[in-house]
């Protein structure tokens, strides 16, 4: 971990303490450690998520120390049932944790009320699922306005922004289009603009090509991947191998901890580390 992160490690909470310790561990849980450098778009120090299933209780998030600075493409690994979806929601602050801390672009997030933590979401956080989620009665410029609508963005200015978002994904000649007037890649870049559309700090996808084919998944990978050269913070959960390789950093989850974290040579080579 010292290697990857240097001397500015933003998982140890203060100069004094090791996090390798459980005592200690608990007791800087309890007690949020220090503020991470602002290089840190998202630090998670012994996050942990239980559900009580009346009595019995899943430990989905066993204790995820994670660190991702500005500009990372990050993708998430792991088999079925590892805490992948547990994660990213807690990284999108569309749940909260047990236990650990979370920050987020030097917030400490983990502690906020459940409209604090939507007002961060909605000005942090670009969301792309794997159902699209697209309203089916509008069409795609409407779909990338409404969270300029829930900010209360002005009309003209949420179609201006729209507008600019769809050309991203290249999709402004289809604007006007509803969703059932749309292929499936396309409806994929519609809920891209739409996660973009109010410039959040990162970009998380959650198998944003599961329901996709192999030809269309290529092309939305494509997507994703000139956003992060320009610059997009992107956290990708995916199952497949071939397109965790387009990320510069890959992490695998087992059994709700994280059991490897390697950063790719192209990153490497990008950040003149090599
Ligand atoms: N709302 C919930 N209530 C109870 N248990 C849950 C809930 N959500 C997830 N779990 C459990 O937490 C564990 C982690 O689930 P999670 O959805 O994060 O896995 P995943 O890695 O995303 O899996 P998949 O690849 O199948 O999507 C699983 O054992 C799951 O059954
Ligand atoms: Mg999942």
């Amino acid at each position: 971990m010292s290697d990857q992160f240097g001397s500015g490690n933003p998982l140890t909470t203060t100069g004094e303490h090791n996090m390798s310790n459980t005592a200690e561990r608990k007791a800087v849980v309890q007690e949020p450690g220090a503020t991470p450098d602002k290089s840190w778009v998202i630090v998670t120090r012994g996050l942990k998520r239980e559900y009580d299933m009346g009595g019995e209780i899943v430990r989905a998030l066993r204790g995820v120390d994670l660190a991702i600075r500005r500009n990372e493409y990050v993708a998430i690994m792991g088999p079925s049932g590892s805490g992948k979806s547990t994660l990213m929601n807690l990284v999108g602050c569309l749940d909260t944790p047990t236990a650990g801390e979370y920050w987020l672009n030097g917030m400490l997030v983990s502690t906020m009320t459940d409209d604090q933590l939507a007002r961060v979401r909605n000005k942090e956080i670009g969301f792309v699922f794997q159902t699209f989620n697209l309203l089916p009665r509008a069409t795609a410029l409407h779909n990338v306005e409404l969270p300029l609508v829930y900010a209360g963005i002005g009309s003209d200015e949420r179609k201006r922004k729209a507008k600019q978002a769809l050309e991203k994904v290249q999709l402004e000649h289809r604007m006007t289009h509803k969703p059932n007037e749309l292929s499936g890649g396309q409806r994929q870049r519609v809920a891209i603009a739409r996660a973009l559309v109010n410039d959040p700090s990162i970009l998380l996808a959650d198998e944003p090509t599961g329901n996709l084919d192999s030809q269309t998944s290529t092309e939305i990978m494509k997507v994703f991947e000139d956003l992060a050269t320009s610059g997009q913070t992107v956290i990708m959960v995916t199952h497949e191998a071939d397109i965790a390789a387009h990320a510069r950093r890959v992490v695998v989850l087992r059994d709700g901890i994280i059991a490897s974290d390697d950063r790719r040579s192209a990153f490497k080579e990008q950040m003149g580390l090599v």
